[in-house]
């Protein structure tokens, strides 16, 4: 019989503590990892798991209903705006983006960032024309096309952006006021700053980063938008129904629902959107001015691009890089490897990755280069 547990060859770290730097599923702060376990046999003295509470009962619906509140404290959403907590993840969404906000027929405008912005492209070009209004391909995407650049059709349904390309390492740095709705995929940065919520149509981001698990994912729309389903679409699919229906209209995913509950808590108790942007940025800004100022690692993307949240970089000797991340997990340094399309490393920092995560990364960054420089 197969059993799940952790591979026998997973590396002792050297001195106790590990860091994920996953870029998702991501760490967890282990103040929420341990409040579901506390948690998990009884919720809230109910005498039930909340793994086994219905989601139509009084004690699931008012969890439901305090993450929504949370989640319009922390980000001050407008009244005009219904949040969905919808199921899958934001690849879904790529999908369902044109199925409900396009008429048959209408185009809709993507930016080309990256990645997960080509990915959104292929997959949203399968339901609707499509007008790319800027690429980054060009550079190799190594900085993002400033707003002046982009060829935007006022006619189009929405305008589309990646406000952070997980596995680029590039991020939007400011939203622009457009004619048309503003789209976002903000699954790797949302809840990581402020953010001007009125400026956009829609916000779409996966949970497994900031939020919590996989399984969920949570939606931000304009009244506006919600237009009845088009024929075909299945109804849990329909961001109309699901806001008529308060994201009930099938079982939520309840357990991934309770962890982005305790982690709206967990931000709130950090001291809001304004204090983890200014921990990011700090976090971000020490390991790029050591890459900056390193001969052994190297950062390709432009200064005024990159991601406060996944720090991309290489080893000028790419032959360095599998004793680079063998050593860094035997420090206890977890999941460094770069995404698998783009390669080297990448260092994810989410909300939950403490200063002294990337303190010791840096030291064991600094150890690595006295050996190999
Ligand atoms: C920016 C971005 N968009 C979309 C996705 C896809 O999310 P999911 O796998 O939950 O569909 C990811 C996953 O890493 C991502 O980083």
């Amino acid at each position: 019989m197969a059993c799940i547990c952790f591979p026998e060859d997973a590396p002792a770290p050297r001195n106790g503590e590990r860091y994920n730097f996953a870029a998702g599923p991501a760490m967890l702060p282990p103040t929420v990892l341990a409040q579901i376990q506390d948690e998990l046999p009884d919720w809230q003295g109910s005498g039930l798991s909340l793994l086994e509470q219905p989601f139509t009962g009084a004690p699931f619906k008012g969890l439901m209903h305090e993450a929504e509140q949370d989640l319009r404290e922390l980000l001050t959403i407008p009244p005009n705006y219904r949040v969905l907590f919808m199921h899958g993840g934001a690849t879904c969404q790529f999908g369902l983006l044109p199925l409900n906000l396009l008429a048959p027929g209408q185009s809709a405008d993507y930016l080309d960032s990256g990645y997960w912005a080509a990915k959104a492209i292929a997959e949203a070009r399968r339901h609707a024309p499509l007008n790319i209004i800027a690429s980054g391909a060009g550079d190799d995407f190594r900085s993002i096309a400033p707003l002046e650049q982009w060829r935007l059709d006022p006619r189009a349904g929405y305008c589309h952006i990646t406000s952070n390309e997980t596995a680029n390492g590039l991020q939007l740095q400011h939203f622009p006021e457009l004619s048309v709705p503003l789209v976002a995929d903000m699954s790797s940065d949302f809840l990581t700053r402020p953010l001007p919520v009125e400026r956009f149509g829609l916000i779409y981001a996966s949970a497994q980063k900031n939020l919590g698990i996989a399984g969920l994912c949570l939606l931000i729309v304009h009244d506006d938008l919600l237009e009845a389903p088009r024929p075909g679409l299945p109804s849990p699919f329909s961001y109309a129904l699901q806001a008529e229906q308060q994201s009930r209209l099938c079982t939520p995913p309840t357990f991934a629902l309770y962890c982005a509950a305790l982690m709206l808590c967990w931000i709130d108790q950090q001291g809001g959107l304004a204090v983890v942007a200014d921990a990011n940025r700090h976090k971000s800004q020490l390991l790029y001015q050591h890459i900056d100022a390193s001969d052994l690692y190297h950062c390709r993307q432009r200064p005024a691009d990159r991601s406060a949240i996944n720090v991309c970089f290489h080893l000028r000797d790419p032959r360095l890089l599998p004793e680079f991340l063998r050593e860094a997990a035997a420090a206890g340094l977890l999941n460094l490897q770069g995404h698998a399309a783009i390669g080297g490393v990448r260092v994810s920092l989410y909300n939950a990755m403490p200063l002294a995560g990337v303190e010791r990364l840096l030291a064991f960054m600094r150890d690595f280069e006295r050996q190999h420089g």
